[in-house]
């Protein structure tokens, strides 16, 4: 079924689209990169053809440049799917830089979209995240919980592109489209090979972990301990970045699968269970056999108490399930940090 189908992956070399590039080719796809590496390095794609075992084709490429986008799209002729994950995703910065975001986020979408239609390329799988819910008035979390007033311009633009795809859809017949709502996306390939690449100060939780226990930062601050939760610290759901690309490529699968002429589905892809920043630090421990220093400092401006899905699974999603576990997530990010320490990118 999946035999000679071109994927163009956009972002293809950063954390999310890297481990998805791996599962696409192993499900016997052509993936396909399209990157400018601003939030990644070249050598990711060494990795890449390493765990592969060939090279896989790269446009270095602006999403926002859409001659250049163009021109990729007349060179491969027929492209079976597209998953778009080019975008910026750093909550706090996107509260400084709101133009950035609106420009980059939205406007490569809204440039693939004009794209597929005058390609006649069909099938779209999007990067959309569980910030769209807030802090939902229901836990757990599912596809039909009302979208609440973004709390970042970053929330904003992942509901404007939502809306975005499901106009274009009521538009104009022939486009299918499938926005995953991600969770908390953690760990790294278990070839330790790839993994995430926090630029600067990591703000995302795993590789502040993972950067404390390797020496590299003293502790980590856990924002708030006096939460309404169990242990007063948040709650969210950590999905494993494996689970996570495969569920691409089964999202492809129900495009390819669900022949109705357009439609736009839209998935949580999760775990179905809550885990606090302590839960997490000590699965860290359990799964390292190290000890992580922590304090507990006051809370982040902008998090969300708690957030969590109902299912590991989707509707939208034929029989993809979450297989790995938090302590599965937390050893595979160790060793990709260990690894990076010896042989750094
Ligand atoms: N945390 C700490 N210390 C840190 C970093 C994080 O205690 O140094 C805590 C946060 O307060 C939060 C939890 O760890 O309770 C997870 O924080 P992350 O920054 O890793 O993730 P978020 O839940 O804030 O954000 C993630 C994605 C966003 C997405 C959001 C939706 O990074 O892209 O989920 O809820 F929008």
């Amino acid at each position: 079924m999946s035999h000679n189908r071109k994927v163009l992956v956009l972002g293809g070399a950063g954390f999310i689209g890297s481990h998805t590039v791996v599962e696409l080719s192993a499900a016997g796809y052509i993936p396909i990169v399209v990157d400018n590496f601003s939030n990644s390095k070249h050598g990711i794609m060494d990795r890449l053809s390493k765990i592969i075992g060939e090279e896989i084709p790269l446009f270095e490429v602006d999403c926002r440049d859409l001659a250049a986008l163009n021109g990729i799209f007349e060179r491969l002729g027929e492209v079976h799917a597209v998953i778009h994950f080019a975008a910026f995703k750093a909550v706090g910065e996107s509260v400084a830089k709101p133009a950035e975001y609106y420009v980059n986020n939205i406007g490569s979408l809204a440039h693939l979209l004009m794209l597929m239609q005058a390609h006649g390329s069909r099938n779209l799988v999007f990067s959309s995240s569980c910030t769209v819910y807030g802090q939902p008035d229901l836990l757990p979390v599912t596809e039909d919980a009302p979208i609440k007033p973004a709390s970042s311009p970053y929330g904003y633009t992942k509901q404007v592109c939502e809306q975005l795809i499901t106009d274009t859809v009521a538009a104009q017949r022939g486009l299918r489209a499938m926005s995953l709502r991600y969770f908390n996306p953690v760990g790294a390939h278990p070839s330790g090979l790839i993994g995430e690449l926090p630029l600067g100060v990591p703000s995302n939780l795993v590789p502040f972990i993972t950067q404390v226990a390797a020496g590299l930062r003293p502790k980590l601050s856990i924002f708030g301990g006096d939460y309404a939760t169990p242990d007063g610290t948040c709650l969210r759901d950590y999905i494993h970045v494996v689970d996570l690309a495969r569920a691409h490529v089964a999202a492809i699968g129900t495009l390819e699968r669900d022949t109705r002429e357009t439609y736009h589905h839209v998935a949580n892809v999760a775990t179905g269970t809550g885990s606090s920043v302590l839960d997490a630090v000590h699965a860290f421990e359990r799964a390292t056999g190290l000890t992580l220093p922590y304090e507990v400092v006051d809370r982040r401006p902008g998090d969300v108490e708690a957030v969590w899905a109902a299912q590991s699974s989707s509707p939208q999603l034929g029989d993809w399930m979450a297989l790995h576990s938090l302590e599965d997530a937390m050893r595979d990010a160790w060793r990709w940090q260990s690894m990076l320490n010896e042989n750094p990118l």
